[in-house]
């Protein structure tokens, strides 16, 4: 149950448990848990009171929506694992000349821990006392964090740590078909060996492992389902000195799974869409219109490439294919793409005019269907369009051969550079005769609205060349 990653990685990334541990060999708790540390040799069981302690129940809901921030999945066995004494010397460095400062370190770990305390307040998180945390953990959460010891740490733990660990194992050991929280440990599961794991078989059994800076050594032991690999502060010489084989985050990600990626059953996912009805009266009553007024929204909402379409086109066999294009202009007159006239949708439409668009508006939960006919735009619209487009794509419209086998990448990339050369001197790019736009003129529009329980809004609107001639209302339910 990867629902904590949010704001587990964000923790760890930036305030990895092992950065901040003094020495090797002190029995420090991750200061992102802002515990204090334990006495070396506790006289009594009496517990000081924790501001904060590491049993934090998340919202699935919202994890889900985050699901995507870290998908890129790396071979695990291709990553490096650190033995502790590495671990300890890449701290030094990083604290070191080489990276950061200890202060840097300190404020990027305040600022990421004030971040992920007020994030979790607001979603109303309880913080607990540990004496406040319940005996049996089993039935209250759904996610448990055990961030209590980094890679620094040897030796027994004591109180209050050795009774939280063991409420941790008493959960390892409840059977998978028995409710219980997941468990996830951050860098090395709490009371494990470094470089060795869990020596006698009896510690916590954790589901999901986040590794911190690399995996360490007892990273190998791991075999819950799910393991990332965050912090990605990791500067060139540190990753050359120590031949770090790390894997590449995606995007802006702060973590990224290694290892092999849960698999799933499908047929178990399903979301359920809360959304505002689509009502008849709000509807305009020209689809253009209403279909402008969505696709804006789509665009006020921030959605990526709100423009893109799949395609469908249906050859003279009668066999249909899809594929995604890119809606570069909508009027009355109908929807405009642009692509290359010899590929095979050109084909497609050359032997049968009869198309289909389908916008797709997911985070919306909206579906807008547009059949229709389809004509090449006017020669001079296309060339506007063309030259309007950058100077690299321009370049790209003439390299590509769309819809052909190539005999390589290189090809395609020398062709590129000489044509770049060609044009160096910013002359202008003639618009290939191959390479133009495509009008579809809708003869139906329908506008879908997904409700709660698979039920949805559907507006279905037919138009012949005079007048918009049936709407058709429809609330129902898909599979
Ligand atoms: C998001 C997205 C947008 C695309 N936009 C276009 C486009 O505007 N024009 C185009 O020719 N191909 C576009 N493509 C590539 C097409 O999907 C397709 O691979 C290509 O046009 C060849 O299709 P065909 O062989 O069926 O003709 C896009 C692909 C994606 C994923």
């Amino acid at each position: 149950m990867p629902f904590l990653l949010p704001t587990a990685t964000a923790v760890a990334a930036t305030n990895p448990s092992s950065l901040f541990s003094s020495s090797p060999h002190c029995q420090s708790p991750s200061p992102a848990l802002r515990l204090p540390p334990p006495p070396p040799a506790p006289p009594s069981r009496q517990l000081p009171r924790f501001p904060a302690v590491p049993f934090l129940p998340f919202s699935p809901r919202r994890g889900m929506a985050s699901r995507a921030v870290s998908s890129a999945a790396a071979a695990a066995a291709d990553v490096t694992h650190l033995t502790q004494r590495d671990a300890a010397e890449i701290d030094e460095q990083l604290m070191g000349p080489l990276g950061f400062s200890v202060d840097q370190l300190m404020e990027l770990a305040g600022l990421s821990v004030a971040a992920a305390v007020a994030e979790l307040e607001s979603l109303a998180i309880p913080f607990l006392a540990v004496e406040d945390v319940p005996e049996d953990l089993s039935s209250e959460f759904d996610i448990v964090i055990d961030a209590m010891f980094g890679f620094s740490f040897h030796g027994t733990p004591g109180p209050p740590f050795d009774d939280l660990i063991q409420r941790l194992i008493s959960l390892s050991v409840i059977g998978s078909s028995e409710k219980r929280p997941a468990i996830v440990s951050v860098d090395i599961p709490s009371g494990w060996h470094v470089e060795e794991g869990d020596v006698d078989g009896g510690g916590i059994r954790p589901d999901m492992l986040v590794s911190l800076t690399a995996p360490k050594l007892c990273a190998k032991k791991f075999t819950g389902p799910h393991h990332f690999l965050g912090g990605r502060f990791v500067p060139l010489p540190i990753l050359s000195k120590y031949e770090l084989q790390l894997p590449p985050y995606p995007g802006t990600s702060m973590c990224v799974r290694i290892g092999k990626a849960p698999s799933v059953d499908i047929s178990s996912l399903r979301e359920n869409y809360i959304s505002p009805e689509l009502l008849e009266n709000q509807v305009m009553p020209d689809p253009f219109d209403q279909f402008v007024r969505w696709f804006d929204e789509a665009v006020s909402a921030g959605l990526r490439e709100p423009n893109a379409m799949a395609l469908t086109t249906v050859n003279k066999e009668g066999k249909p294919s899809s594929r995604m294009v890119l809606l570069k202009g909508v009027d009355k007159q109908g929807f405009v793409w642009y692509t290359n006239y010899g590929s095979r949708k050109a084909h497609d439409l050359s032997e049968n005019h009869n198309a289909a668009l389908l916008f797709y508006w997911n985070e919306m939960n909206r579906q807008v269907r547009v059949e229709g006919s389809v004509q090449k735009v006017p020669e001079e619209e296309s060339e506007k369009y063309f030259h309007s487009r950058p100077r690299g794509s321009q370049l790209g419209a003439i390299v590509s051969k769309q819809s052909t086998v190539i005999a390589g990448r290189e090809v395609l990339q020398q062709t590129y550079k000489e044509l770049e050369q060609k044009y160096s001197d910013g002359s202008m790019i003639p618009k290939p005769e191959y390479w133009g736009g495509y009008r579809l003129t809708p003869t139906l529009f329908e506008f879908w609205q997904g409700q709660q329980s698979r039920l949805h809004d559907r507006y279905v609107s037919c138009i012949n060349s005079f007048a918009i001639q049936a709407i058709l209302w429809q609330s129902s339910e898909c599979l």
